[in-house]
């Protein structure tokens, strides 16, 4: 498929062949415009639709181009962040309203799944989480009693994970978690939103957002969407310039994929405790099953040494997994963390009508569909007992300290106007690769094209003024203050930003 958000291709882009829809060339009207054909943009799209709304879905690339095509699709209300810590940030209700919330995602997309014979690999299975090799195990106590605070009552502490050669020590199971092809599963959605009358349109980039009555969408086409309700599933909001992204932060994540023979590793969910962790699980690739695992993240555009991280995850893979034979797949993605761990799903702070999810963190499969779940009844007027706990506009007082550390780090970048680039001159430029030049004052996005042809914008990010970073395994550019990226040309890819790098001039 073709990819909208970076060179490499995750195990289900080398596969898939995404449904492709015309970009809008008129104007039109709709009851919901939802902008974004991600996980959560769809999932949103189709329960409006099943409710007898007029549903339109506008994306800038491809069905799913987005971050949920990078994922590894694992469907868990085992969160990223413990529910210890949780607790501590949202009392022990939000704990309890986050995993039923994450669990009732898990329930959703298999009833989705059901109704609509989607067929994309769903599969129930255990998760198993442990600490690295000589740790204490207290985390896992400390988790176990939370969880069971938490209602998740299933959660139980086992001697070992079922890994056969290597002994991972105390582990915690989490039952009836799941999988499935991310990419399938949009198929599926796409077919269902037409048959209920939805519309969706490709190669449409939404350039302006009115609250009111109607709201409207323009595009950068000029064609207006005019609609009772806006939902910005982008990710990461392309509509809010400040707000929302002082409280979370862009982290890039990498994945490797080895085959291994069927039935030599145990079919289930692995994860382990540090900071970065990391994550495993299995796909059937008929013959053989393909070993996906992932971790070693870091802070967008603040590093550039993807080939070194992806050797640390296979010889941390090897350790774990004797029967992976050679890396055959080697992808990266961006993932939103927020600052209290939780997504900010529901009424845009200050709009009347236009609604956002982002903010979500390695969980975006169960958040894209608690996102549907909880901004459908935000918008049929029904009551939710999760709309306070995922509030955009909520400030968590217990956060602070991460808050200033992640808002110290963004203003820590804005130094990079005072450095020198990259090269010194374009002429060193090897094709296919980019560099930041020094031009005066001013720092200059160089690019030569594989064909040798240059290619230069500035290097100033459109969001805030951050300074771009280039990002060789992905061929980006990369914001390190809020993760805005842009093709090798300086085009848009991910938000906050909404517009292309500048002239270089
Ligand atoms: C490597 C990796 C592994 C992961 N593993 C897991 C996992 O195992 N489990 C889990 O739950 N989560 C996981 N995640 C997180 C999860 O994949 C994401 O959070 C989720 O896919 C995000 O979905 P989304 O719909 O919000 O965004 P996206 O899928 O990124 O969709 C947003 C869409 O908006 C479009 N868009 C953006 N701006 C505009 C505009 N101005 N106009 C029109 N369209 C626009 C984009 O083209 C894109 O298609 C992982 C993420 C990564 C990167
Ligand atoms: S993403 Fe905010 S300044 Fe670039």
């Amino acid at each position: 498929m073709n990819r909208g958000s970076g060179a490499t291709a995750s195990v289900w882009m080398t596969k898939a062949e995404m449904p492709s829809r015309p970009a809008l060339d008129k104007d039109i009207t709709a009851d919901v415009c939802v902008v974004g054909a991600g996980i959560a943009g769809l999932t949103t799209a189709y329960l409006l639709a099943e409710e007898g709304r007029s549903v339109v879905v506008l994306d800038d690339g491809p069905i799913g181009g987005g971050e949920t095509s990078r994922t590894t699709a694992q469907l868990v209300n085992a969160l990223d962040d413990r529910y210890f810590e949780m607790e501590s940030m949202h009392g022990e209700k939000g704990a309890r309203l986050a995993a039923e919330s994450h669990t009732a995602a898990i329930d959703r997309v298999e009833a989705i799944i059901a109704r609509e014979k989607i067929e994309c690999d769903f599969e129930r299975l255990d998760g198993y989480l442990f600490v690295p090799p000589g740790e204490s195990t207290d985390v896992i106590d400390k988790e176990l009693a939370a969880t069971h605070r938490a209602g998740l009552m299933g959660v139980e502490r086992i001697e070992r994970a079922p890994l056969k050669r290597f002994d991972t020590g105390a582990s915690l199971r989490f039952p009836r978690q799941a999988q499935f092809h991310p990419l399938k599963y949009l198929d599926g959605l796409v077919q269902a939103i037409e048959k209920k009358g939805g519309r969706i349109f490709n190669n449409t980039h939404a350039e302006k957002f009115k609250s009111g009555e109607p709201g409207q969408v323009t595009t950068s086409k000029g064609l207006a969407v005019s609609a009772g309700v806006i939902v910005v599933a982008t990710n990461t909001p392309v509509n809010d310039w400040v707000a929302i992204h002082t409280k979370q932060a862009a982290y890039r994540t990498f994945v490797i994929g080895m085959p291994v023979p069927k039935g030599s590793v145990t079919r289930a969910l692995f994860w382990d405790t540090p900071d970065p962790y990391h994550y495993v699980r299995l796909h059937d690739a008929g013959s053989h099953e393909v070993l996906i695992v992932g971790g070693e993240d870091h802070k967008t555009g603040q590093a550039d040494d993807a080939d070194e991280r992806f050797d640390r995850l296979e010889t941390w893979t090897r350790e774990r997994f004797p029967t992976a034979e050679d890396v055959t797949l080697r992808w990266s993605g961006q993932i939103m963390e927020p600052i209290d761990s939780l997504a900010f799903i529901g009424r845009n702070p200050g709009d009347k009508n236009i609604y956002v999810v982002t903010g979500d963190s390695g969980n975006g499969m169960t958040h894209g569909t608690i996102a549907g779940i909880l901004l459908t009844d935000l918008i049929m007027g029904r009551k939710n007992e999760w709309e306070t706990l995922y509030d955009p506009s909520r400030i968590s007082l217990r956060a602070a300290p991460e808050f200033a550390k992640e808002n110290l780090n963004v203003a820590a970048q804005y130094g990079d106007y005072a450095t020198a680039g990259d090269i010194e001159q374009v002429d060193g430029l090897a094709p296919g690769t980019g560099a930041l030049i020094r031009h005066r004052l001013k720092k200059i996005a160089a690019y030569r094209d594989t064909d040798g042809t240059l290619y230069q914008c500035s290097a100033v990010c459109p969001h805030l003024g951050g300074i771009v970073h280039w990002n060789s395994a992905e061929k980006t550019w990369d914001c390190p203050c809020h993760g805005s990226r842009f093709d090798p040309y300086g085009k848009v890819l991910n938000g906050p930003a909404n517009t292309g790098l500048g002239p270089a001039g």
